[in-house]
């Protein structure tokens, strides 16, 4: 593999992790070295978007150490996403177990310390069952599979540009936003599209209703900094991202004040700082965004250089992921 220029999308490994649940019960997850799946044709995943998913990481340490980022919050986000769609999910140990299972069949796959690569881990949940009445199936198919991938933005650490989408909505006030499924994936590759074609990296979405706050950006919770505050939008429509929360914990802990509330579309051009955060994006510092409703753009610093708050999060957070800092919350798992 060439590590170094590997980009954010899939590649074959030796296999995947597969259980099923039937007839009240999930099967013991098995290695399966198949990249296809047999469906029925009516199987609710394809009509009524009974399908959530969940990505998480595992990192190759200097150490040589391969270490997974707070498993167990993306079991238990799985679970919360499944049971808005009426879905059977894994418990929190069957999601873990095939997470390892997984990693620990595609070791060769796990991208060295140097490069900034990782191993993507994908856990994948689908109603299987054939329902043509809207109904919620009764079987359901586990999937992890994992692929080798570099960073989601081109550049990695580098500011991105991104443009507030008036256009669209990605999720409903009180619909499914704040589960991963794939129907608010769907609603946003419209708007994506054209953010990319004018340029943009993505798109920053504002709260459905009134249109008056941040929600987040595409593929990623927003932060804005000002004053030693690190702020972050609170909403039913947004994904409760992880890695925020993890960054959240590291603010406090470099004494930085911490505020989860409604941000309003004026306090954009307030901020110090600003930047997007997830499993993919890690933190990407924002550059320029620009509202098409007043024509203006609002650049943080020199729209090229990432914040120097930003830029300490950043690497206090690839520090701990990697196990070159220690880990005093215990957010990492050492697989082997
Ligand atoms: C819509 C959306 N928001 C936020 C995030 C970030 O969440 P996490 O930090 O758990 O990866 C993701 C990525 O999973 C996402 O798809």
């Amino acid at each position: 593999m060439d590590w170094s220029n590997l980009s954010f999308g899939y590649h074959p490994t030796h296999g995947n992790v597969r259980c099923c649940y039937q007839d009240g019960k999930w099967s013991a997850p098995v290695f399966n070295a198949s990249t296809e799946i047999t469906l029925h044709m009516a199987a609710t995943c394809l009509h009524y978007g009974q399908e959530v998913f969940e990505g998480l990481k595992a990192y190759c340490g200097k150490d040589g150490k391969i270490r997974l980022f707070r498993v167990e919050e993306n079991a238990k986000r799985m679970i919360n996403s499944a049971t808005y769609l009426k879905m059977e999910a894994p418990s929190q140990e069957l999601f873990i177990e095939a997470v390892r299972m997984a990693v620990n069949a595609n070791l060769d796959f796990v991208p060295p310390y140097e490069g900034g690569a990782t191993l993507y881990i994908r856990p994948l949940l689908i109603g299987t069952s054939p329902q043509v009445g809207v109904k919620p199936a009764s079987e359901f198919l586990f999937v992890v599979f994992v692929t080798p991938v570099g960073p989601y933005f081109k550049g990695g650490f580098q500011p991105v540009n991104v443009i507030i989408d008036r256009d669209h909505d990605r999720a409903a006030p009180l619909g499914t936003g704040h589960a991963k499924t794939g129907g608010n994936y769907a609603a946003s590759l419209l708007s994506l599209d054209v953010s990319n074609q004018q340029g943009y990296a993505t798109a920053l979405y504002l709260d459905a209703r009134e249109k008056k706050y941040v929600d987040e950006c595409g593929p990623a919770n927003f932060f804005g900094i000002k004053h030693n505050t690190y702020v972050t939008p609170k909403s039913h429509s947004i994904l409760p991202s992880i890695t925020n929360m993890s960054i959240m914990t590291l603010a406090e802990d470099m004494g930085l004040k911490v505020e989860r509330r409604q941000v309003p579309v004026q306090e954009l051009q307030t901020f110090e700082e600003a930047g997007e955060c997830g499993t993919a994006a890690v933190i990407t510092p924002i550059g320029k965004i620009f509202d098409p409703a007043t024509d203006q753009t609002i650049t943080y610093g020199d729209g090229k250089t990432a914040g120097a708050i930003s830029t300490q999060l950043y690497n206090q957070l690839r520090a701990i992921q990697y196990g070159d800092a220690p880990d005093p919350h215990k957010w990492v798992t050492v697989l082997r």
